[in-house]
C-alpha cells in the first residue's frame, strides 16, 4: 500500500533517530547516581600538597566521562576509577575512602596509588558485581579486609599491601572465587591463620610480612607460580608444598616452619627457593627429581639459617647464589659445587657457620673475579684467600677444634 516515497522517507526518519548526530554525543551525561557517588569520593580525599590530581574534576563540566582525570566510561557509567596520578613527582590523596564508593555499580576497576588514605576499606565494596582489579597499596588503610570481598564473583586481583591492615584474611577469598589469580596483602599486621584448604585458583599469593600464625594449608592451589609467607609467625611441616609443581617463587623464610625440607622443592624450575631463618631440619636429597634440569642464571636457593645436617649432595651445584651457612652440613663440598664455581655458573657460596671438613679446591686455577666464596667457622682451615665472608660471618676463620670433636662425637 505504502508507495515508495512514504517509504524513502520513513528510512531516512529511522536513520536521524538511530544515529545521534556528533553534537548529541558530545554532550551525553555521566549517569547521576556516578556524578553523585564521584562527588561524595573526591569530598572524603585531598590532594596532599603539589599534588593536582583534582583539578580535573569539574563538576560543571558537560562531559565528565571525557574531562575527569583517572575515569573511563562505558554507556555513561563509570566503569574504571583511578585515584591519584602514580606519577614519582606527584604526591597522593589523603583523607579516607567513601562508602559512595558502592554506587558505582558498573566499576570493574578501583586503583588507589600511594599515598596518605587512611580509615577501613569500605566494606559496601563488596557490593560491586563487576569488580575484577582492587588495587589499594602503599597508603594508611587500616581496619579488617572485608569479608564482602569474598562475594566477588569477577575479582582477578587484590593488592591490599603496604598499608595497616588488621584482623584475619577472609577465609572466602580462599575458598570460592573461581576467578581470582593475584592476591597481594604484604606488608601489613593481618593475623590469624590460613584455611586450611584452598580451592580458588590463584597463580600469586603474596602475605609477606604480617602476623599471620598456624601452619602451611594442606590443600592450595596448583595453580600457584608465586608464593611467599616470608616474616610470618607460621610454623610446622611443609607438607602441602607437594602438589605445588608449577611454583618458580617460593618466599617461606623468617618463620618456624620446622620437619625435613620436601624433595619436590629442589627442582630448577623452581629457581627462587628461600627458606632461610626457619628450624627446619633433615639433609638435602641425593638426586634431583629430574636429574636431566638444571639450575640457572639468575637462580637462588637460601637455607640458611636452619638446623639442616648431614653431607651436602650435588643437587644444588649450579645455583647462583647459594646460602647453606649456619647449620650443621659436615664432610666434604662435592666436586659440582667446586666445579660449578669455577665455571662461574655459581658466583656466591656461603657455607660458613657450619662443620665441614674439606673444600676440594683445583690446584693452579683461578677464581672469577666475581666469586663470592665464604668458608670461615668450619671444621677446616679455610683456603684464605678465596675467602669474601659478609661482615655477619665474624672474623674467627676455623672453628674451634674442640666444637668439632665435641660436634662428631654426638653425631
Ligand atoms: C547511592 O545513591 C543513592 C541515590 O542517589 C543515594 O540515596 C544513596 O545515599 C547513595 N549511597 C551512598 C552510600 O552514597
Ligand atoms: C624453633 O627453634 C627455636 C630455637 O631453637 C625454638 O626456640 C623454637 O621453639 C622453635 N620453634 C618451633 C615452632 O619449633
Amino acid at each position: 500500500m505504502a508507495n515508495p516515497h512514504t517509504l524513502l522517507l520513513f528510512a531516512l526518519l529511522l536513520f536521524l533517530v538511530a544515529c545521534p548526530s556528533h553534537q548529541q554525543q558530545k554532550q551525553q551525561k555521566m549517569n547521576t547516581i556516578d556524578l553523585t557517588a564521584l562527588a561524595a569520593i573526591k569530598d572524603s580525599l585531598t590532594g596532599i600538597p603539589g599534588s593536582n590530581f583534582f583539578s580535573t574534576w569539574d563538576f560543571a563540566s558537560q562531559d565528565p566521562c571525557s574531562t575527569f582525570s583517572g575515569i573511563t566510561c562505558s554507556l555513561n557509567r563509570v566503569t574504571s576509577l583511578t585515584l591519584g596520578t602514580g606519577l614519582s613527582d606527584s604526591p597522593g590523596l589523603a583523607g579516607s575512602l567513601s562508602p559512595s564508593l558502592s554506587n558505582l555499580t558498573e566499576l570493574t576497576q578501583l586503583v588507589l596509588y600511594p599515598g596518605l588514605v587512611t580509615g577501613p576499606i569500605p566494606p559496601q565494596l563488596g557490593g560491586l558485581r563487576s569488580l575484577r582489579v582492587i588495587s589499594l597499596t602503599n597508603n594508611r588503610l587500616t581496619g579488617p579486609i572485608p569479608s564482602s570481598l569474598s562475594s566477588l564473583p569477577n575479582l582477578h586481583t587484590l593488592d591490599l599491601s603496604y598499608n595497616q591492615l588488621t584482623g584475619s584474611i577472609p577465609p572466602g577469598l580462599f575458598t570460592g572465587l573461581s576467578e581470582l589469580k593475584v592476591v597481594i596483602m604484604a606488608w601489613n599486621s593481618l593475623s590469624g591463620e590460613l584455611p586450611r584448604r584452598m580451592s580458588t585458583p590463584l597463580l600469586h599469593l603474596d602475605l609477606k610480612s604480617n602476623r599471620l600464625g598456624g601452619i602451611l594449608p594442606l590443600e592450595m592451589p596448583s595453580s600457584l607460580h608465586y608464593l611467599s609467607v616470608s616474616r610470618n609467625n607460621m610454623w610446622g611441616p611443609l607438607n602441602g608444598l607437594g602438589s605445588l609443581s608449577e611454583l618458580v617463587y617460593l618466599d617461606l623464610s623468617m618463620n618456624q616452619f620446622n620437619g625435613p625440607i620436601p624433595s619436590s622443592v629442589f627442582r630448577p624450575s623452581l629457581a627462587s627457593l628461600l627458606l632461610q631463618r626457619n628450624n627446619l631440619s633433615g639433609g638435602v636429597p641425593s638426586r634431583l627429581v629430574d636429574p636431566s634440569s638444571s639450575y640457572g642464571e639468575g637462580s637462588i636457593v637460601d637455607l640458611s639459617h636452619n638446623l639442616l645436617s648431614g653431607e651436602l649432595s650435588p643437587v644444588l651445584a649450579g645455583v647462583e647464589s647459594l646460602f647453606l651457612n649456619n647449620n650443621y652440613w659436615v664432610g666434604r663440598v662435592p666436586m659440582e659445587y667446586v666445579d660449578s664455581f669455577y665455571r662461574g655458573r655459581t658466583k656466591t657460596l656461603y657455607l660458613q657457620h657450619n662443620y665441614i671438613s674439606e673444600f676440594p679446591l683445583e690446584p693452579g686455577l683461578a677464581l672469577p673475579d666475581t666469586a663470592s666464596l665464604c668458608l670461615s667457622y668450619n671444621c677446616m682451615v679455610p683456603p684464605v684467600r678465596l675467602t669474601a665472608c659478609p661482615a655477619s660471618a665474624g672474623v674467627q676463620l676455623p672453628r674451634p677444634e674442640a666444637q668439632c670433636v665435641a660436634f662428631n662425637h654426638m653425631h
